[in-house]
C-alpha cells in the first residue's frame, strides 16, 4: 500500500497551475450519454475518478479515445447495457450521476446503491424524488442493494421539483434527465455551485435549453435530441483553495495560475480575516502569508456560495497553527470531522461536539503516522505535515489520488519535502 511522506518544509514559494475540476469533469462525462454523437472534453485532469467514470461509460456502450493527454473523445452510438457496475459504484459515488442521462437516453437504468463513505450516509433520495417527479418508475430493490429506474411508454415529462436540500448531484442528475423531457422542468432550491453552471453550459452547447443555472431555480425546456460538442472543463476551485492554504499554513507565498477568483471568494475572504494577503493579479491569485501576525477566525460550511465543505479540513489544518481559538462548523455532511483524530495525533488538541469543532490554535504540530480519511482530509494531512516537526507518514492515499492531479510533484515544485513511497 503506497504512502506519502512529508517532512517539515519551511515556507513554500513559487507558482502552481490548477488542473480541471474533478467535480465538474465527472458530470460532464456523464452528460455525453445524452447524445449518439461525439463529444470532446478538454482540460481533463488525470485522476482515478476520471478513469472510473470512463469505465462506467464504456460499460454502457461508449467508445472512448483518450490517446491525447487531457482530452477525452467519447461517443455512445448505441446503449449496450443499462446496468451500473457495482464495483465501480462502490469505488466512486459520482457513478450515480449517470442515472439521469441513462434514463433520458435509454428509458431505463439499474444502479447499485452507492456505499456511504467516511463523510456520511450520502443517500440518493433527492435524485430519486426528481426522477419520480419526471414520471419515472423507481423500484428500490433493497434485497439486491440496487435501484431500478424506468420511464413509462411516454418517456420523461417535465415537472416542477423542489429539492429539500440544494444537493449538487441531485441538481445535476435531474437537470441532465430533464434536457430530453417532454415539456419544461423547474428545479427549485437547486444547487448553485460553479460546476452546475459548467454542466449547463455543456448541455446548452449540445442543444439543450437550460436557463438560470447558478441560481436556486433552474428552468429546463425539453428538446427531442442533443448533439455532440467540444467543451473545456473549468479549473478546480477546491484544488485552488488547497494551494492557497499551502501558502498560508507554511507562511510562504504562492502564485496560483489558471484559477477563477470568482469561484473561491469565501476562501479569499476567510484568509484575509486571518491577515493573509491575497491579491488578484492578471497572472493569477497571489497568496502571501509571510507576515507573522496571523489571527484565528471561525468557519461554517454551507452550500455554494457559502464556505465550501471540501475546504473545511485543509482550512482546519491551517487554523491549528494560528494563534487564537477557532470554531469550525460543518453543516453539509453529518460526519466530516474524521480528520480531527488524525490532526490530534499531531498535537492539534481539537475537540468536537456534534457538527462543531473547537481548534485551540497556536500549536507546533508533530510529525506522526496518519490516515487520509477522505479525499480532502488527505490533502489536509499533507498541509499539516509540511509544518510539523519531523516526518508525517500518510496512509490510505488512494483517496488523495482520486481527486488531486500530480499532488506530490506540484508540492515538490513549491519547495515541499514530500515523496510517495510504494509499500508492499
Ligand atoms: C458533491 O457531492 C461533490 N462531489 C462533493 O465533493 C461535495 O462535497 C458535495 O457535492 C457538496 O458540495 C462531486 O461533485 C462528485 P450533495 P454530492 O448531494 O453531490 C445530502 C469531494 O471531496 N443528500 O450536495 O454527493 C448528503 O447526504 C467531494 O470532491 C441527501 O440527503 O453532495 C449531504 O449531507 C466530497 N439526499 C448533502 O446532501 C440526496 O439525495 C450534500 O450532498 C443527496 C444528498
Amino acid at each position: 500500500m503506497s504512502k506519502i511522506l512529508v517532512n517539515s518544509s519551511g515556507p513554500l514559494h513559487g507558482e502552481v497551475n490548477i488542473s480541471g475540476a474533478k467535480n465538474s469533469v465527472l458530470p460532464l462525462l456523464a452528460a455525453t450519454i445524452l447524445t449518439d454523437q461525439t463529444c470532446i472534453i478538454e482540460g481533463v485532469p488525470d485522476l482515478v475518478d476520471v478513469n472510473v467514470m470512463k469505465k462506467m461509460l464504456t460499460n454502457y456502450g461508449s467508445e472512448i479515445d483518450d490517446s491525447e493527454p487531457g482530452v477525452i473523445r467519447t461517443q455512445m452510438k448505441e446503449v449496450k447495457s443499462c446496468e451500473g457496475d457495482a464495483e465501480l459504484v462502490q469505488e466512486m459515488r459520482a457513478s450515480v450521476f449517470t442515472m439521469g442521462p441513462m434514463l433520458a437516453r435509454y428509458g431505463k437504468v439499474i444502479m447499485p446503491l452507492p456505499g456511504g463513505c467516511t463523510i456520511g450516509k450520502r443517500p440518493i433520495d433527492l435524485h430519486l424524488k426528481g426522477f419520480r417527479a419526471l414520471g419515472a418508475d423507481v423500484l428500490e430493490d433493497i434485497e439486491n442493494e440496487r435501484v431500478v429506474v424506468t420511464t413509462g411508454p411516454d418517456g420523461i415529462r417535465g415537472d416542477a421539483i423542489y429539492l429539500d436540500f440544494p444537493s449538487v448531484g441531485a441538481t445535476e442528475n435531474i437537470m441532465m434527465a430533464a434536457t430530453l423531457a417532454e415539456g419544461t422542468t423547474i428545479i427549485e432550491n437547486a444547487a448553485k455551485e460553479p460546476e452546475i453552471i459548467d454542466l449547463a453550459n455543456l448541455l446548452n452547447k449540445m442543444g439543450a435549453r437550460i436557463k438560470y443555472a447558478g441560481t436556486d431555480m433552474i428552468r429546463i425546456e425539453g428538446v427531442k435530441k442533443l448533439s455532440g460538442c467540444i467543451h473545456a472543463v473549468i479549473p478546480d476551485r477546491i484544488e485552488t483553495g488547497t494551494f492557497m492554504l499551502a501558502a498560508a499554513i507554511t507562511r510562504g507565498d504562492i502564485l496560483i495560475k489558471n484559477a477563477l477568483p470568482g469561484h473561491v471568494r469565501p476562501i479569499i475572504a476567510k484568509l484575509k480575516e486571518c491577515n493573509v494577503s491575497v491579491e488578484l493579479l492578471p497572472e493569477g491569485i497571489y497568496v502571501d502569508a509571510r507576515n507573522e501576525d496571523l489571527i484565528a477566525t471561525d468557519i461554517k460550511t454551507l452550500p455554494y456560495p457559502g464556505f465550501p465543505t471540501d475546504i473545511q479540513s485543509p482550512f482546519m489544518a491551517f487554523l491549528t497553527t494560528v494563534k487564537g481559538k477557532s470554531v469550525v462548523r460543518e453543516t453539509v455532511f453529518e460526519n466530516r470531522f474524521m480528520h480531527v483524530v488524525e490532526l490530534n495525533r499531531m498535537g492539534a488538541d481539537i475537540t468536537v461536539t456534534n457538527r462543531e469543532a473547537v481548534v485551540p490554535g497556536g500549536k507546533t504540530l508533530k510529525g506522526a503516522r496518519v490516515r487520509a480519511t477522505d479525499l480532502r482530509a488527505g490533502a489536509a494531512m499533507v498541509l499539516a505535515g509540511l509544518v510539523a516537526t519531523g516526518t508525517t507518514e500518510i496512509s490510505e492515499i488512494y483517496h488523495i489520488e482520486r481527486g488531486y492531479e500530480d499532488l506530490v510533484s506540484k508540492f515538490k515544485a513549491l519547495g515541499a519535502d514530500i515523496m510517495k513511497i510504494e509499500h508492499d
